[in-house]
This record gives C-alpha cells, structure tokens and sequence, in this order.
C-alpha cells in the first residue's frame, strides 16, 4: 500500500513537469528575439546617466534614448542633456556644446558632430530623440556625454552598434 502511494505521488509530479516545460520552451524563443529599440537613461542631481553603456541591435531601423532627470536641483544649477558623437569628436562636441549656451540647449545645431541630441531638462522633467540606426556603424566607437556647463569630463557614457 505504502508503495503504490509513492508511484501515484511520482505520477502526479510527472504530471506537472510537462505542462511547466511546455511553457519554458514556448516563451524562451520570443524572449531571445525580442528587438530592444530604446532605452531610458535616469539622471538627477549628480553627474551621470544610468546604464552608462548602450548596445544598439543593428536591426533596429531606429532607435530611441529617453532621459528622466529625477533630481531636485534648480535648472541653473542642474541641467542634462544628452548628445551623442563619436569618440575621437568628443572633445570637440564638448567644447561647441558649452559655447551654445542654455538657450539652445547647449547643443550647436552647426556641428555636423553631432549625431543626435535630446534638449536639456531639468529637475522632473524626461525628453526623448529617436535617430536612424543605419547613420552608426558597427565597430565605431560612440560616446555620449551631457554639455551643460562643466559636466561633459564625467557625465558620458559609450554606446555601440552590434
Ligand atoms: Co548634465
């Protein structure tokens, strides 16, 4: 009797074992080709984006960044923007950018360096930019870095086409 217990109870977990491993293999591969087309990057009253690193899939035919500034900080003191380049125009993108001023978003709009740029924001506010993906190319190294005054030495981060 107490034998015949035990087969029916491993029956039973038998039972469930399949249903649960039908499920497993039939939402594994939506998950694995799921196309991430954007991302948000939070910031707030300290010098960084968060991820400070973006992968772009080169299959997306565009891509879109969403920056959050969920800091406290009057907009004088604490704006972000995010404005993305190439890595060997970094230096030169920062220094255009900060010439620019607040009112145009410290972005100059004649530099052809600038691949693609949100406006500036501050404390509360979130904005967003969507570019074409096929004006990157896999293997160039990209970097992006907010130009408000005094923050493009720390406040970048890199991104790639894969
Ligand atoms: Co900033």
């Amino acid at each position: 009797m107490k034998k015949h217990f035990y087969l029916s109870a491993r029956k039973r977990g038998l039972l469930w074992a399949v249903p649960i491993t039908a499920l497993l293999l039939s939402t594994a591969p939506a998950a694995a080709s799921a196309l991430e087309c954007s991302v948000t990057l939070q910031t707030d009253d300290a010098l960084r984006f968060a991820p400070s690193y973006i992968n772009v899939p080169a299959a997306c035919k565009d891509f879109t960044v969403t920056l959050t500034h969920t800091g406290h900080l009057p907009p004088l003191a604490m704006s972000h923007n995010w404005v993305l380049t190439k890595k060997s125009d970094l230096d030169g993108v920062a220094r255009t950018g900060m010439l620019a001023g607040a009112d145009a978003h410290h972005v100059d709009q004649n530099d052809k360096r600038v691949i693609a740029h949100t406006k500036l924001i501050g404390a509360g506010e979130t904005t967003s930019v969507t570019f074409a993906v096929a004006q990157l190319k896999a293997g160039e190294q990209y970097v992006f870095l907010c130009t408000f005054a005094g923050h493009s030495p720390i406040m970048r981060g890199t991104l790639s086409v894969q």
